[in-house]
């Protein structure tokens, strides 16, 4: 399922820290592809993907933000001082969502030190397959119906800044825009 280079890669980090990739890169506007089989490859991305979020730290990390343009994601919203609780998702796809929204305010690895507060229905019905390969359904509500639509956008190639006003995405992006283009002089 995955190819050579990948395999590589992912077996060289032996679930060290993956680098995430950072707007405006490219990578994090591609649709990711649908995960065929679940396999040691894709366990050892998981549990590289696991390591990362909690490193960074963050609540949720999808793959294209390690640069692998396939349909994975893995979300943690506990606090540090609760047990860790992470949920993994193989093509995840939402089934339902509510009428009823919530508003919470959003950030994102891939775009740091940048948050905003996104509107988004308040409960989602999910499907995915398992670390284990096995279909499962999943209700979430308050965060985690918040996280789950954020990583899911990620697969899309979809911001949490395309919520906002063209004038506020414009700016957030210049200024990463103009940040590595510093960097690389
Ligand atoms: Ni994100």
């Amino acid at each position: 399922m995955l190819t050579a280079g990948l395999a590589n890669l992912i077996s060289a980090s032996h679930m060290a820290i993956l680098p995430i990739l950072t707007i405006p890169d490219p990578i994090l506007r591609k649709k990711a592809r649908l995960i065929e089989r679940v396999d040691a490859d894709l366990r050892r991305l998981m549990d590289g993907m696991l390591a990362t979020m909690y490193d960074a730290p963050g609540i949720g990390l999808a793959a294209p933000q390690v640069g692998i343009l396939r349909r994975l994601i893995v979300m943690d919203p506990a606090k540090d001082e609760a047990p860790k609780n992470p949920v993994i998702m193989v093509n995840p796809e939402i089934l339902t969502r509510s009428d009823e929204m919530r508003i919470h305010e959003e950030g994102c690895l891939s775009i740091p030190e940048i948050t905003a507060e996104v509107e988004r229905p308040a409960r989602t019905r999910v499907k995915y397959i398992d670390r284990h390969g096995k279909p499962q359904e999943m209700e979430l509500e308050g965060i985690w119906s918040t996280l789950v639509q954020h990583e899911i956008d990620h697969l899309n190639g979809v911001l949490f800044i395309d919520y906002l006003s063209r004038l506020k995405r414009d700016m957030i992006v210049k200024k990463f825009t103009k940040a590595k283009r510093a960097d690389a002089l």
